[in-house]
C-alpha cells in the first residue's frame, strides 16, 4: 500500500499536489476530478475590488509564460459568499490566498476569512508594501516578519507564507517568515521579467514588466527550495515550472513536502492528476512506500562546494 499523505503543519493532505494560486478557478471541475487534488488553492484576493493591470497581460516566452495580471479581485465579501461555498462541495481543503498593501490591511483581511470552509491562508507577499517603499513585502525580512506576525495574530488558521524569488538571499526571508510564525512556506511566486516586440518596439505586456513562470524558472526555484529547506524547520511547498512527475519528485528531493502546479495547468489541464496518478508507481519503482520518504533525500555530492555553484 502506497501512502501519499503529507502533513503541512496541522493540515493533513491526501497527496502533495495542488494548484498554484491564480492558475486554477471555478470551471476546472469540468476538466478534472477536483476531489483528487491534495488541496485547492484559490486566486489571491485583496481587501478591495481590483480590476487588474492593463492589457495585454500575457505573452509566451521560451520555456514559459510572462504575465502581469495585477490581481483582479472581487474582494472578501464575494469570496466568502460565492467562492468558499462553491469549493465546499469538493473534498480537498480550500486554501485562501490573500494580498494587501499594509500590515494592518493584511491582518484585517485574514480576520475577515475566519469563516468555515477555509483550511489555511496563503499569504501572497509579492504585493507592494505601500506604507514603506512600495516594494514587495517578501523582498524585505522585516516586512515579511511583521506581515506574517500580524496575520497570525488575526486568524487561527494555519498561515502559509508565499515568497518572491526576486531577492538576493531567499533564506533571509524564509527565516523572517518563520520568526513571524508562518506554518509553511510556498517557494515561490513569479520571477520578474520582461519582453519587447521588435516589430513595434513596444513592450509585450501592458504593464511593461511581469512574472516569468513555467519550465524556464524551475532550476532557480528548485535551488531556492533547497536553500530554504536547509534554513528553516518549516514544511515547504515548492512551486515553479512543475509539469511532470519528475519535476514534482525533484522538488521533494530538494526538501519540499508538497508542490504546486501553475503554468502547466494552462498547457495540459490534467497535469496535476497525471502527477498524482504517477506517484505510486514512481515510489514502487524506487522501493518506497510513502511519498514523505522523498522529502529532502537528495544524495548530496560530498565533494561539491555549493559556494562555487553561482560562479561557474
Ligand atoms: C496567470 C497567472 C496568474 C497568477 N496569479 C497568482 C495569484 O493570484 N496569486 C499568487 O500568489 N500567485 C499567482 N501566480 C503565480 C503562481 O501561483 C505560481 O507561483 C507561479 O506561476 C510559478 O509556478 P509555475 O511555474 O508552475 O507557473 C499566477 C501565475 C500565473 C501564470
Amino acid at each position: 500500500m502506497i501512502d501519499l499523505t503529507v502533513r503541512i503543519g496541522s493540515l493533513i493532505l491526501e497527496n502533495p499536489v495542488m494548484p498554484g494560486s491564480g492558475t486554477f478557478a471555478e470551471g476546472m471541475e469540468r476538466v478534472i476530478d477536483v476531489d483528487r487534488l491534495g488541496a485547492i488553492v484559490a486566486k489571491t484576493i485583496t481587501p478591495d475590488i481590483r480590476h487588474g493591470n492593463p492589457q495585454p497581460r500575457l505573452t509566451e516566452v521560451v520555456g514559459g509564460m510572462l504575465s502581469s495580471i495585477g490581481i483582479p479581485s472581487k474582494g472578501p465579501d464575494y469570496f466568502c459568499a460565492e467562492t468558499v461555498p462553491f469549493y465546499a462541495r469538493f473534498k480537498p481543503p480550500l486554501i485562501a490566498s490573500i494580498s494587501a498593501s499594509s500590515v494592518e490591511a493584511f491582518g484585517k483581511l485574514a480576520a475577515r476569512l475566519n469563516t468555515p470552509g477555509i483550511a489555511a491562508i496563503e499569504v501572497n507577499l509579492s504585493c507592494p508594501n505601500l506604507e514603506v517603499n512600495g516594494r514587495a513585502f517578501a523582498m524585505f525580512p522585516e516586512a515579511t516578519r511583521d506581515a506574517i506576525r500580524h496575520i497570525k495574530e488575526s486568524t487561527d488558521r494555519p498561515v502559509w507564507a508565499k515568497l518572491t524569488p526576486n531577492v538576493g538571499d531567499i533564506t533571509e526571508i524564509a527565516v523572517a517568515a518563520h520568526e513571524g510564525g508562518a506554518d509553511a512556506l510556498v517557494v515561490a511566486n513569479a520571477l520578474l521579467g520582461m519582453a519587447i516586440d521588435v516589430t513595434t518596439f513596444r513592450p509585450k505586456l501592458g504593464n511593461v514588466m511581469g512574472g516569468v513562470t513555467g519550465a524556464a524558472m524551475k532550476p532557480v526555484i528548485l535551488r531556492m527550495v533547497y536553500q530554504c529547506a536547509q534554513a528553516v524547520p518549516l514544511p515547504i511547498i515548492g512551486c515553479g515550472g512543475i509539469s511532470s512527475i519528475n519535476d514534482a519528485v525533484e522538488y521533494m528531493l530538494a526538501g519540499a513536502t508538497a508542490v504546486q502546479v501553475g503554468t502547466a495547468n494552462f498547457i495540459h489541464p490534467t497535469t496535476m492528476i497525471d502527477i498524482i496518478d504517477a506517484l505510486p508507481e514512481f515510489l514502487r519503482r524506487h522501493g518506497l512506500t510513502r511519498v514523505t520518504d522523498l522529502i529532502g533525500t537528495m544524495r548530496a555530492n560530498e565533494a561539491a562546494d555549493p559556494s562555487w555553484a553561482a560562479v561557474g
